[in-house]
């Protein structure tokens, strides 16, 4: 169990600061006494019960608010989506979901949640399709997330892939996965048959999490189409029903298609509606626009305007290696760099301030309690291969140490490379930070 970080920069405050841990909480953050000498980096090390951050950047770690584990590592099977587009993903899922067994899920969603632990991620809302009459991957991922709790968090989604209304019995498997132990309420609206069964999809939703207690996640407007607008139904629920701090919509990629007077308008119930947003940059980069020629559309929602209006957005890796999305390690570090390029967030304060989108604001979205590294919070923290944020994003730091109650739950052996100049070996760090002599 580790007892003390010595010398760790921390988001928000200069210098080097000691963290003390005790009993799985933070009971102490205290200028630290040491330093580090002139290249402000040392290497991190793990003795005993004492981890020395050497300088780098010490955080809560990364959260992943949407991804699909019960689909996750199928791409190919049993067919590859080769048009890609969402539409023959969901065509994909159907096949492989014939073959689903709880065995299956629960192995696949395994080595995802590893990889996802070995990135930095502690905690996790997934979407578990409940469009199976047997509800054969619900049952998986509950067992995992009691088997797994105690080194990731689990929150799971269920969610309608081909419907509430639209697929037989579609809300009865709803209230069942619920009864089951399901923590969110999901939705499709823009994949209902109509218009109007997708807003009666919203409203059956806000129902069942009503009468269940239960947060709410949407896959909202997934889709080109600027007709789509089931975003202003979940504001406005969520605005009568005085439920946005627990309301998320995912994806609002046709906000993205919007005409800027309706954007506008619909900004203010948005603002008032206090609900959050989850972007998912990868894989709707790859998913949408697949319909035009040219201009094409990047298919994301506008996310640098919804912060400038102050709601919350965080950014999720939403499919890992399935029959939507073909690549992915579940690095948080890769969703947020397509991210930032695609939402076009580069100004220095932009980059500067970004981790938030992988962490804080997830966890605003997620409902987490005790998440920022402040004394009396969890001792759940992450040691990153980077000086501050703008270097961990340009770098994709690796996460050296992984901390969750104190305990190191993973651990990445930073790599060496050297290039070979003039018969000289030179060792390449790739950091920004400016030599002697060099610049103004
Ligand atoms: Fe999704």
């Amino acid at each position: 169990m580790i007892e003390h970080i010595k010398r760790a920069r921390l988001r928000g405050r200069d210098g080097l600061w000691d963290i003390a841990l005790s009993g799985g909480k933070v009971t102490a953050i205290d200028t630290s006494g040491a330093s580090v000498s002139e290249g402000n980096v040392e290497s991190a090390s793990l003795t005993g019960t004492t981890v020395d951050a050497g300088g780098r950047l010490v955080c809560p770690p990364f959260i992943e608010p949407h991804v699909h584990l019960d689909a996750a590592l199928t791409a190919g099977q049993p067919e590859w989506n080769r048009s890609g587009t969402l539409f023959e993903g969901v065509q994909r899922w159907a096949q492989r979901k014939a073959f689903l067994s709880v065995r299956d899920v629960k192995s696949r969603a395994l080595r995802a949640i590893q990889w996802q632990v070995a990135s930095g991620v502690q905690f996790v809302r997934t979407h578990c399709d409940t469009t199976d009459p047997k509800l054969t991957a619900l049952h998986a991922l509950l067992e995992l997330r009691e088997q797994l709790a105690d080194v990731v968090t689990l929150q799971i989604v269920a969610f309608p892939q081909e419907g509430i209304v639209s697929f037989p019995r579609g809300e009865e498997l709803m209230v069942e996965a619920l009864k089951l132990g399901a923590d969110v309420v999901g939705a499709t609206p823009h994949l209902e048959f109509t218009r109007d069964d997708g807003v009666r999809a919203v409203k059956t939703a806000f129902d069942l999490a009503e009468r269940f207690d239960r947060a709410i996640d949407i896959h909202c407007d997934e889709i080109d189409d600027e007709q789509s607008r089931f975003l202003e139904v979940v504001a406005s629920e969520a605005h009568h029903r005085s439920m946005g701090q627990r309301v998320a919509a995912s994806h609002t990629t046709a906000m993205g298609s919007y005409n800027d007077a309706y954007a506008f308008k619909l900004m203010r119930l948005l603002s008032l509606s206090g609900i959050s947003f989850i972007a998912n940059p990868l894989v709707n980069i790859h998913l949408q626009g697949r319909f035009d020629t040219y201009p094409k559309r990047r298919g994301l929602t506008r996310v640098k305007e919804l912060l400038a209006a102050g709601c919350n957005v965080c950014f999720g890796h939403d499919d890992l290696f399935d029959p939507w999305y073909p690549l992915g390690t579940a690095n948080m570090l890769q969703v947020l760099h397509m991210g930032l390029h695609v939402c076009q967030l580069m100004g220095y304060e932009e980059l500067s301030d970004s981790l938030k989108l992988v962490s804080s604001n997830s966890a605003k979205t997620l409902g987490l309690t005790d998440y920022e590294l402040e004394i009396g919070s969890d001792a759940n923290l992450i040691v990153l291969d980077a000086i501050d944020e703008y270097d961990a994003v340009r770098r994709q730091s690796a996460v050296l140490y992984s901390l969750r109650g104190g305990r190191v739950i993973a651990e990445t052996k930073p790599s060496s490379t050297s290039v070979n100049f003039d018969g000289q070996s030179v060792p390449i760090d790739f950091s920004h930070r400016r030599e002697a002599g060099e610049g103004a």
